[in-house]
């Protein structure tokens, strides 16, 4: 099968009542298990409400509601020069930021070194070490000869961890794939300032950031509206400005219950009683996995059905298949599907019939679709809790900026569940973020700092080290 013709945008409907009866009802049964209507959008919601509210409680739930210690919003007028680390689940990218006296302005210098596949089940040391190898390449590459000044270090580190200061940090359990011993229930600030210590590096630790904290303060640096931060990518999670007094786990602290902090959810965690079950349903790294379950499935359960006659071997190699897969499926502009066809070919070897080509477009169209609905309660949850009627929520991650139709259909999804009128323009807006995890991250370094001139010195642990800083 070739592709060939004008491209088209994609047309399902002529050719779907060809499809084989035993094809068309397991559309079907696909239909059945993967749609997510507008009445249990709404149920999602509410339960996801109930979770948020029960992770800021002294008891804490599913959902770990960790404590940032990022008080407040950029100003606009912060200053200086940081260094961010990136420590995402693929790359590893390092940045110079200087925050000039220009309001919202900043220049920033950037590395990026690719994460080795090892490293993600090797061990902490090793870990540490190529982190500080990365941080010494690019201060011996930027830096070379100059006698530097102790550089302030914003440190991306987007994995759950428990904060009882912002220079701090306990992983309280790896996710995105990564299962490197020795690293969950430890503080994993000390360890990194230990290997800079040793090769003589410059740079102190001022803040431990989540990615997605520090989406929503990059883009709260350009943008008064913006009151969530989300990634919708390897992995899923939000970010959002609560008062101190909403959260009861940190009430034994006496702080002024008007202060404002940031709480990264780790919302991943929703339905947790499943493990990481939320996340599993929505983001990057699960999607084509689900993809291939759902084939591997009819295989096997269903003789007969699909890829008969077929070598279906590569097609039983778990997580084979990443989201790209699927957006590119959803992305087949040709009636007859020619590029998925091929795309089969290449990547698992599999000739498909049409009709079965017709079955996994379907296919991939319910779980993307599934996955930016359900992306969408976690939002509307949070506009819910803090009675948010409208504003703008800045996004990221790999499944937002590249999955088609994820931004209209997780859209469509909050007008469902926040009941807009038809007349009424969208009023919760989740829109392209600016770089959280190099911008945001040197804000929330040069924002802690601020905190530390001015005393307020809450959720600041190495105070003395810190004032070195200024
Ligand atoms: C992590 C979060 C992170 C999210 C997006 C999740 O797996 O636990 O900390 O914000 O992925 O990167």
């Amino acid at each position: 099968m070739v592709g060939i013709g004008p491209k088209q945008p994609p047309s399902r409907k002529g050719s779907m009542h060809d499809l084989p009866q035993n094809l068309l009802q397991q559309i079907k049964d696909f239909e059945d298990v993967f749609t997510v209507d507008r009445q249990l959008l709404k149920k999602i919601v509410a339960h996801f409400v109930k979770e948020l509210e029960k992770g800021l409680s002294v008891e804490g739930g599913n959902i770990p509601m960790n404590v940032t210690w990022v008080m407040g919003f950029p100003d606009g007028n912060e200053q200086g020069t940081f260094l961010a680390l990136d420590m995402g689940g693929t790359n590893l990218r390092v940045c110079e930021i200087t925050l000039t006296d220009k309001k919202g302005a900043f220049d920033i210098t950037q590395s990026k070194y690719r994460m080795p596949e090892e490293l993600k089940t090797g061990t902490a040391e090793e870990l540490w070490e190529y982190i500080a190898d990365c941080l010494q390449q690019f201060i011996e590459s930027h830096h070379e000869e100059e006698n530097l000044t102790k550089l302030p270090l914003g440190f991306t580190f987007s994995y759950p961890a428990t904060q009882e200061y912002i220079d701090h940090g306990i992983l309280q359990r790896w996710t995105k794939g990564f299962d490197i011993d020795g690293v969950e229930g430890q503080d994993v600030v000390p360890p990194l300032e230990a290997i800079l210590q040793k090769r003589g590096l410059p740079i102190k630790v001022a803040a431990l950031i989540n990615d997605t904290t520090g989406t929503m303060i990059a883009s709260a640096y350009t943008d008064p509206e913006m009151k969530i931060g989300c990634i919708f990518g390897t992995g899923v999670n939000a970010a959002y400005m609560e008062n101190v007094g909403s959260v009861p786990k940190i009430a034994h602290l006496n702080l002024d219950p008007e202060l404002p902090i940031a709480i990264n959810c780790e919302y991943g965690a929703f339905d947790n009683e499943r493990v990481q079950a939320f996340e599993k349903m929505t983001a990057g790294l699960y999607l084509g996995e689900i993809f291939r379950l759902a084939l591997v499935d009819l295989v096997d359960n269903k003789p007969g059905l699909i890829f008969n006659g077929q070598d279906v071997s590569k097609l039983r190699k778990p997580y084979i298949l990443d989201a790209s897969f699927l957006a590119k499926i959803e992305e087949d502009p040709y009636e007859n599907l020619s590029e998925t066809y091929d795309l089969f070919v290449r990547e698992l070897g599999i000739h498909p019939t049409e009709p079965e080509l017709e079955l996994s477009r379907r296919l991939a169209e319910l779980i993307g679709t599934r996955a930016a609905r359900l992306s969408a309660c976690g939002v509307a949850a949070i506009c819910t809790k803090k009675n948010i009627e409208s504003c703008h929520v800045g996004a990221d991650g790999s499944v937002f900026t590249k999955y088609p139709h994820f931004k209209a259909r997780g859209a469509q999804a909050l007008r469902e569940i926040l009941d807009w009128k038809p007349e009424e323009k969208d009023k919760v807006v989740i829109m392209a973020a600016e770089d959280g995890s190099g911008v945001g991250a040197a804000l929330i370094a040069a924002l802690t700092l601020k905190r530390v001139k001015a005393g307020n010195l809450a959720g600041i642990r190495d105070m003395e080290e810190m004032k070195t800083l200024l």
